[in-house]
């Protein structure tokens, strides 16, 4: 999909453990550029010492995607060819990366990305309203018992670990046969929530149209339809000449596509790819190509 070759210039907005980025590197192979972007220190420094043996071919930036367009100027990596997004967090995040993600863990309730990041997990469990808290989980996890996991939280405060939170949510919404863990949907909510990811991407998404070349390629992944969602929403918007209410006789939005879609639908992962990684059993990818007219 990004369709990258020897000499490309391409950004990977989601650098984790560098292992798209080395395949682009390798394929860029030998004059090609990427420029690496993380907002989590640990997994750039992960991810410096694995692309290491390309020298600087590799440019890795420890900054949030919602600066972009900035890290792309001063970094003076224009023209660009590709940018990927692949969102969410990495499985080394997941297991071992000690911030209270996985409700499988005895250990502090952070879910930041970046210590630079001003609100942490433990601040949303343990000081939010329980209104504020049933916002949350409704909007950003779509959880329907976000009322009964809010109240559940409140009563059970203080909570100190990724653990007790889910404990708590369980012995709130019992398992009913659902293959996932009752606390999969607020554990999401709180995450979004905390790093702002969706206002993030559709920053992000607009940036990265403006810093590709005429015919670059924009790919995208997300592993939640939240994401997936605004992902669709954009590129749809995006490919269009006209986005005025439907029925109105005469255009007067003066808006024009920035991108050609190359996924009508979403590609999804084949059976065969999620018996060997279960984990990309929810990716979905999108892609298009810019037209070289994002203002
Ligand atoms: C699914 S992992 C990427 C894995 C990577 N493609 C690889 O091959 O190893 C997602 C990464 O994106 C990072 N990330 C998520 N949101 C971000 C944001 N707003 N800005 C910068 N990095 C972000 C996470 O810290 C995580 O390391």
């Amino acid at each position: 999909m990004l369709a990258v070759g020897p000499g490309s210039r391409c950004v990977d907005a989601t650098l984790g453990d560098g292992g798209h980025a080395a395949a682009i590197l390798e394929a860029t192979a030998p004059d090609g550029k990427l420029l690496g972007i993380d907002a989590d220190p640990q997994a750039l420094e992960r991810a410096r010492k694995r692309l290491s043996a390309f020298g600087d071919r590799a440019i890795l930036v420890n900054d949030n995607f919602a600066n972009m367009e900035a890290i792309v100027e001063r970094h003076s990596f224009r023209p660009v060819l590709a940018v990927l997004m692949d969102l969410g967090l990495s499985s080394w995040q997941l297991e071992s990366g000690g911030r209270g993600f996985s409700f499988r863990e005895d250990v502090g309730l952070d879910m930041r990305l970046s210590p630079s990041q001003p609100v942490t997990a433990s601040d949303v469990v343990n000081t939010y309203s329980q209104v504020e808290l049933q916002r949350i989980i409704s909007t950003y996890g779509e959880e329907h018992q976000a009322r009964r996991i809010a109240a559940a939280i409140v009563r059970q405060r203080p909570i100190g670990t990724a653990l007790q939170l889910a404990q708590a949510i369980e012995a709130a919404v019992p398992r009913r046969g659902q293959r996932i863990h009752p606390a999969t949907r607020t554990f999401q909510a709180i995450r979004v929530f905390v790093n702002r990811e969706l206002e993030t991407l559709e920053s992000a998404l607009e940036q990265a149209v403006r810093v590709l070349e005429q015919g670059g390629r924009l790919v995208v992944i997300a592993y939640h339809s939240l994401d997936d969602r605004l992902i669709k929403t954009f590129l749809r918007r995006e490919s269009r000449d006209c986005i005025c209410p439907t029925g109105q006789p005469t255009c007067t939005c003066e808006h024009r596509a920035s991108v050609r879609l190359l996924t009508k639908k979403v590609v999804k992962p084949s059976a065969a790819e999620v018996r060997e990684n279960p984990r990309v059993r929810s990716a979905r990818l999108r892609a298009c190509v810019a037209l070289g007219q994002a203002q």
